[in-house]
Parts: structure tokens; sequence; C-alpha cells
């Protein structure tokens, strides 16, 4: 069934400029060739996808740019083992060998690799040039294509190159998601349920009272889904654009998550498959501490379960495991691990308390035998 297009708006404080910008969901805007019209007028263009996506839909944004435009496309190659400063000099340097200007605007066309990728190459692009998502996997659409962090990995450790530079607008396509493939698809709904668990327990029992929707995919509970955790990431961005308070609630079930995915190995559990079984960790701490009901747990792992995410961590993850591999972790302060923990359901707190002792006990209850 068809929906029609919702538009949001992520403001943003700034003293010298107006740098809101509008998040639109919808069917086929890919092909909407008046919305480009409507966002870009006449500038030149870089189109940025990898070897996957283009061939799905670089030919449809292209027709919608028009013949009369600049398009410059660079296809990248998939993966994230490419997300790093050799695809950005591959984007750059196609931007120079067409001697794009500052009037240029890049497009990334991908998942949440080719829109850190892109987003970080137009920062750097004659010192700053503007750009637009255009997010095809479920977790770019309710995640990373909105608050303006990107960047590049680095050997010494993930998202450790980048700037922050909020972009021109998103446009999300739900027609994208028709190719998406269920892995990539159920870490998407990690995330989505992540902004019921940390601040909205109604949207969390609206999201497990329509699972069997989001399952199927359904056209209206997932524009719904999406709009409503665009909402709310946009809201907790406008809050705290540079992440020095309530931006760090988003990370929650992430601490423990990019402990698992450093040491299973990145690429081994999708990001929103580590995230699923941090947050139900941190979950099961908020339980121990008294915090939660086990109610809230038990319903947070079977919504989780209706898309194969995993609930249980790696068995040959103990707790040093844990420690030492978030040790290393970014939201690390002042030598201390900062962990989010639910202070009630739909509300997220940040303590840095939580003992070794503490980690054990949760995993020894979680792991799964056999
Ligand atoms: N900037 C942020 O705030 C932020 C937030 C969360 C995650 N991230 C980053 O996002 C990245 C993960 O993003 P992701 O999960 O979107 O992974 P991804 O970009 O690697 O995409 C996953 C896979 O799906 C394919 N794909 C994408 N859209 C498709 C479609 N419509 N049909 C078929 N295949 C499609 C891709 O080619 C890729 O193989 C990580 O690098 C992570 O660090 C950034």
């Amino acid at each position: 069934m068809p929906t029609t297009s919702h538009t949001l708006q992520v403001e943003l404080a700034s003293e010298s400029a107006d740098r809101s910008y509008p998040i639109v969901i919808g069917q086929d805007l890919l092909r909407d060739a008046g919305l480009f019209d409507e966002l870009l007028t006449d500038r030149p263009v870089v189109l940025v996808s990898n070897d996957t996506i283009s061939p799905l839909y670089a030919a449809q944004i292209c027709s919608a740019l028009g013949e009369a435009r600049q398009v410059t496309q660079v296809v990248l190659p998939d993966g994230e083992v490419h997300k790093n400063l050799e695809s950005i000099d591959l984007i750059l340097s196609a931007a120079l060998a067409d001697k794009h200007e500052r009037r240029t605007v890049f497009l990334a066309l991908g998942g949440g690799v080719v829109g850190d990728l892109t987003g970080f190459a137009a920062a750097c692009f004659l010192r700053g040039v503007d750009f637009i998502q255009l997010p095809t996997t479920l977790l770019a659409q309710v995640d990373s294509s909105v608050g303006g962090k990107t960047g590049v990995n680095h050997s010494a450790g993930k998202n450790l190159i980048g700037a922050f530079h909020q972009p021109l607008a998103v446009l999300i396509d739900l027609q994208t998601l028709r190719t998406l493939p269920a892995r990539e698809y159920a870490a998407g709904i990690a995330e989505i349920i992540k902004y019921g668990c940390i601040c909205d327990a109604g949207f969390f029992d609206w999201l497990t009272s329509v699972s069997d929707d989001l399952v199927a995919r359904r056209d209206l509970v997932l524009a719904e889904a999406i709009k409503r955790s665009c909402a709310i990431k946009a809201r907790v961005v406008a809050a705290d654009e540079r992440e020095a308070g309530v931006r760090a609630h988003l990370n929650f079930g992430h601490t423990f998550g990019h402990a698992i995915e450093k040491v299973q190995g990145y690429g081994e559990w999708l990001h929103g498959e580590a995230v699923a079984c941090g947050m139900v960790i941190a979950a099961k701490i908020s339980v121990n501490r008294g915090y939660i009901l086990p109610e809230v747990l038990d319903r947070l792992t079977t919504f989780l379960e209706r898309f194969n995410l995993p609930v249980s961590p790696p068995p040959d993850m103990d707790a040093d495991a844990f420690l030492a591999a978030m040790a290393g972790d970014k939201k690390v302060a002042k030598g201390k691990i900062r962990y989010i923990l639910l202070g009630s359901l739909g509300d997220a707190i940040i303590v840095d308390d939580i003992s070794h002792h503490e980690i054990g006990d949760a995993l020894t209850s979680l792991v799964k035998i056999g």
C-alpha cells in the first residue's frame, strides 16, 4: 500500500546560519525529479555509491537529476573494510578530475558506510561542500544518516578519523528496503527498538505490538516506525549536536556491542546484531540493579528474537574480555567506561560504576548453554 511522504525538521543551533534540515520519508523519492530540483536547483552533483547499490538505484536517480545537470558518479567497492582514507581519496580525486567547485552537492546513496564516507569527503572537499543523504539500509535511515557524524576507520580503530558535518537533507525512500537482505533489515530493527528503550516507552509498547507487521515489512507500519525513530534522533541531536550530554543515551547497547564487534572481528556480527545483544546485557544489569522489571527484559528479548537477532553474548567472551575491549572505546571518559542503562523503560541513564562482578553476573545468566 502506498504511503504519503512525511517531512521532519532537524533543528540545529547556530550563531551564523540556519543549519536545520529536512528529513523526507516516502515512497519513490529517488525517482522524484521535482524534489531534487527543489533541493539542488541547477547545482552539479557527485553521486557516491557502491558496487551493490549502484546497479540497483543509480539509474533512477540519474534520470531524476536530469540530463542538463553535471553528474559525476563514484562507485566504491562494497564493505566496511573500504570505509577508509583510500575511498575518501577516490571520491575527492573524481570530484577534482571533473573540476567540481564549491556549489557542488555530494549525494550519498547507500548504507551507513557510504553515508559516513560521503559525508566526510564532503566535509573535506574545498574545505566543505553540501551533501545529501539517500540512505538505503534501515540502519542508515533511522540512525547514521541523521546527526552529522561522518568519518572513516583507521587501523587503530573504528570511526577514529572524522568530522561533524550536517547534511543539507535526508531523503528516505522506503522502496529501497525491498532489496535489503534480511540480516541487514534486522540490524536496523535493533536500532529502532533502542529508541523506545531509551526515551519513549509508548513507542516501545507500540513496536512490540506490531512486530508481525515489521517482520513482514508492511509499508505503513514501517513508515511510522522510521518516522518516530527519526523524530527521536532529530530531537536528541538538536539538543546535543556534539555529544556533550544527552546524545550519549543513543549509545544504549553500543558499549557492550562495540566490544563484541571488536573481539569477534568486524563483519562477523553486524553492528545492529552486536547492539541487540549489548542492549540485552545492559537491560539485564538494569534488572539486577532493580531499575527495571524483569518483564521489560523479557519483552525486549522476545522482540529481538522475532527478527533472529542475537540475545546471548558470545560464549567465549567473559567479563575480562568485555572490559579489555571496552577500555579502548571512544566513549571512555577520564579512564572510566561510561555505560548507558535503563533507569526505567523509556528513560536512559549514564553510569560509570559497573563492577567486573556485575558484568560477569549478567553474562553468566544470559549465555546460552550448548
Ligand atoms: N554516522 C553515524 O552516526 C553512524 C551511526 C551508526 C552506524 N554508523 C556506521 O554505519 C555503518 C553501518 O551501516 P549499515 O548497517 O547501513 O551497513 P552498510 O553500509 O555496510 O550496508 C550493509 C550492506 O547492505 C548493502 N545494501 C545497502 N542498501 C541496500 C539495499 N537497499 N538493497 C540491497 N543491499 C543494500 C550494502 O551494499 C552492504 O553490503 C558502519 O560503518 C557504522 O560505523 C554510523
